[in-house]
């Protein structure tokens, strides 16, 4: 049973609600009958979508507007949806962020709250919730890492790293929990079409053609499809599927400047 079956007090945390690729993740569970629990910072964007999939699916449907990028916030956030006596049986890390540019260009700060968003949150709430799941024999993890997971990027030096972290991490918890009724799939999404670009300062993945990025609709339903058939790993699309081949098998000496190239920083 990979995916739980929806029941009145069991919710689906999802972090990262509040746009792209989680929000669509959230439209997926709720129209299968799921109730969710909404996580961002911005509250007012939750509202509208808890809104939207109450009125469509007559799903209970709570948000918490918070970060989730500090221990002590996961912590507050635990308790609080345990106080609305719900018990988190999904749980869809997708909360995350990139930059792009030289290393020793970026923001310091901003590549270390990466790895905090990117990394500590992932691993901190499955470290809440996945011993949780067992004692209940059921549950079902998704972390979404990124096709960037598959080799070093130059000029995303962190983010591909933390992805590449997420991947192990899933692709190795999905072993640990075998047995116990517990599920963890990795999602690696290629370039999907979100905000997310635009807050890594990618303008909208300017010079891509269009036939490489992505609608996050469809990425959500192969990852709620990926959790229902107990995936260990979901790439959706052919075109990233051969990408991540490249990236896995590529010698290293030929693909990082050819990747490089792919960047203005890099021309
Ligand atoms: N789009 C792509 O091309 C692509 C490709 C591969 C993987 N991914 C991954 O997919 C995931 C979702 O990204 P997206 O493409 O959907 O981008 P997005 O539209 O920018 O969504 C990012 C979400 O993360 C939330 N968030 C950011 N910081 C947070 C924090 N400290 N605490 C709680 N929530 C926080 C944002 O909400 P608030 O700002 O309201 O907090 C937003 O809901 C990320 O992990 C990303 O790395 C994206």
């Amino acid at each position: 049973m990979p995916l739980p079956p929806p029941a009145p007090d069991s919710t689906c945390l999802i972090t990262g609600a509040s746009s792209g690729i989680g929000a669509e993740i959230a439209r997926e569970l709720a129209q299968r009958g799921h109730g969710v629990t909404l996580v961002a910072r911005r509250e007012e964007r939750l509202r509208e979508l808890a809104d939207e999939l109450t009125d469509a699916h007559g799903i209970r449907a709570e948000i918490v507007g918070a970060s989730v990028a500090d221990h002590d916030g996961r912590a507050e956030l635990a308790a609080e949806i345990e106080r609305r006596g719900l018990a988190v049986e999904t749980l869809v890390n997708n909360a995350g962020y990139g930059s792009a540019g030289r290393f020793q260009d970026l923001d310091p700060d901003g590549e270390e709250g990466m790895v905090r968003l990117n990394v500590e949150a992932v691993v901190g709430f499955c470290g809440i919730y996945a011993s949780r799941m067992v004692d209940r024999g059921r549950g079902s993890i998704l972390n979404v890492a990124s096709t960037a997971a598959f080799q070093p990027l130059p000029y995303q030096a962190t983010y591909a790293a933390s992805k590449a972290f997420i991947n192990s991490f899933t692709e190795a918890l999905h072993t640990d929990l075998a047995g116990t009724g517990v599920n963890a799939t990795v999602l690696c999404p290629g370039p999907t079409a979100t905000e997310f670009a635009d807050e890594a300062g990618m303008n909208s993945f300017e010079g891509l053609p269009s036939f490489l990025v992505d609608d996050a609709r469809d990425v959500a339903r192969a990852a709620v499809e990926g959790m229902e058939a107990g995936s260990r790993s979901v790439v959706p699309g052919v075109h990233n599927v051969i990408s991540a081949l490249g990236g896995r098998f590529a010698p290293r000496t030929l693909l990082l400047p050819a990747l490089g190239r792919f960047y203005p920083y890099g021309r």
